[in-house]
């Protein structure tokens, strides 16, 4: 099957919206792509989903790397983005470049995101120039929650907002091929959206965006702690997922799993002597 490419996902702008959503592996990544993900980003944001940590920073290359390969291995048609760490890139071009390299050698990804504005295009520049796509990401950006002072929504006031549209300026001149939109008001991405002829993929940034992303485990509702404004819940995974355990746990507990169509036998093979209870053990007379 083909898969989506970058000019395939500029050429939609204006025309078609862009579904992207976060995956972490292959069994996620198969389902999202057959379910008609057109993007699969591998977020770095699995440091909190995955591994359980307050944000983002703890997440390293080879953490990426291997997420990212395990998601390309499951993904068939939709482009696979895998984004580029906390200080990964933020030394230098070549280190950015080199970073972005092993994401798509080793990973197996189609492109690669990176968060920051205008102070970022040099590495943008160098990665691009190798011939890697690459999607920006500004508002809110999350490796650096420290400065910001929390996971809070950025470009409220005028200034704020000029600035947000300056660094999206300077990401499309610097050769992104998309942008995401985190936590901003649904006005400003609108002129963003207006002002730039890539596409725009929002999460807390309101409609006009060219498309829209979340965390996968948020949308399936996997975590029922977690209600942010910008979250829309399409399903009710903690619960279904509760209740199937805990059926799993109580047939486990009561002898009902496995049942005789679980169970393979053999007529000829017993490697101790029989005992008189062994029927009741194995369900069948032996
Ligand atoms: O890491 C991530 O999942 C992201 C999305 C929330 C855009 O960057």
């Amino acid at each position: 099957m083909k898969a989506v490419t970058t000019s395939e996902l500029r050429a939609r702008k204006g025309h078609e919206k862009i579904v992207m959503v976060t995956a972490y592996d292959a069994t996620f990544a198969a389902i999202l792509d057959g379910a008609g993900a057109d993007i699969l980003l591998v977020g770095d944001s699995l440091g909190m989903v995955v591994q359980g940590h307050a944000n983002t920073l703890p997440v390293t290359l080879d953490q990426m790397i291997y997420h990212t390969a395990a998601v390309a291995r499951g993904a068939r048609r939709a482009q696979v983005v895998g984004d580029l760490p906390f200080m990964s890139y933020q030394i230098s071009p070549e280190q950015a470049l080199a970073s972005a390299g092993r994401l798509m050698q080793e990973g197996g990804a189609g492109a690669v995101k990176l968060e920051g504005g205008a102070k970022v295009a040099p590495q943008i520049e160098a990665i691009v120039n190798a011939g890697i796509p690459v999607m920006g990401h500004i508002g809110l950006t999350p490796q650096s929650v420290h400065e910001i002072g929390g996971f809070k929504v950025q470009g409220k006031d005028a200034a704020a907002a000029r600035a947000i549209l300056a660094d999206a300026r300077a990401l499309e001149a610097a050769g992104c091929y998309g942008l995401v939109l985190e936590s901003i008001p649904a006005e400003l991405a609108h002129d963003i959206t207006r002002s730039v002829h890539i596409p725009t993929i929002g999460i807390g940034a309101g409609p006009a965006c060219d498309g829209q992303v979340l965390v996968c485990y948020d949308l399936l509702g996997m975590n029922p702690g977690f209600q942010p404004r910008f979250l829309k819940t399409y399903g009710n995974l903690h619960d279904q997922i509760t209740a199937a355990f805990a059926q799993y746990a109580a047939e486990v507990r009561d002898g009902a799993f496995p049942a005789e169509e679980h169970t393979f036998h053999s007529k000829t093979l017993r490697v101790v002597p029989p005992t008189e209870d062994d029927d009741k053990v194995y369900g069948v007379p032996v």
